[in-house]
């Protein structure tokens, strides 16, 4: 049998706000991405916040990512960005992370700042690509491995 090539070629993802109707999916995708996820009881209280934007991003109306920031000012804090592990690679993150500048820009932020582990290679090249360089360090940041955490800050 001949080898085949298989392609991953971007989808057509929406977004829109989160909503409590949501968090059984984001938990699911925060519960597999992350050694300390998020609980619910957190993503609730970040949505009841004005300056906390929650986004879902969807492929043929299933939650396939989302995302979570802060706008103070002119600065916009990215708090929380995972992907569902069977939707990595499709862009669905640069898809977020584009609305969150749009939006965020559209409402006067300037500059973006994130914490990202050191070791996590697949977000340091995202956030690369949407022009944020590595400003600083928080030795021993995780409380979980003690790995450091990279401060990332970028320039819209
Ligand atoms: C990091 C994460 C959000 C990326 O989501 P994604 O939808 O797969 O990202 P995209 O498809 O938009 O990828 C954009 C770019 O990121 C980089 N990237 C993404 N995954 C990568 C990987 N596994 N290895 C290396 N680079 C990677 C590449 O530069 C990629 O561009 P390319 O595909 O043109 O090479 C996803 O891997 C994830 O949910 N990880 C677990 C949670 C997490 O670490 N969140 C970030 C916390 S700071």
């Amino acid at each position: 049998m001949k080898n085949k090539t298989v392609v991953e070629t971007a989808v057509d993802i929406e977004t829109r706000d989160m909503t409590a109707d949501d968090l059984e999916d984001v938990l699911s995708i925060e519960s597999v991405s992350f050694p300390i996820p998020w609980s619910e009881g957190m993503f609730l209280e970040e949505m009841k916040h004005s300056f906390c934007h929650d986004l879902v991003g969807l492929v043929g109306g299933q939650i396939v990512g989302y995302i979570s920031f802060a706008i103070v000012y002119d600065e916009i804090y990215l708090r929380n960005l995972a992907v569902h592990k069977d939707w990595r690679r499709r862009s669905v993150a640069s898809k977020l992370l584009s609305t969150m500048i749009d939006i965020s820009s559209g409402m006067g932020a300037r500059y973006g700042t994130l914490e990202v582990r050191k070791s996590n290679k697949a977000a340091l090249g995202l956030y690369k690509n949407f022009g944020f360089v590595v400003k600083g360090i928080r030795p021993s940041y995780y409380s979980d491995t003690g790995e450091a955490a990279l401060i990332m800050w970028a320039d819209f």
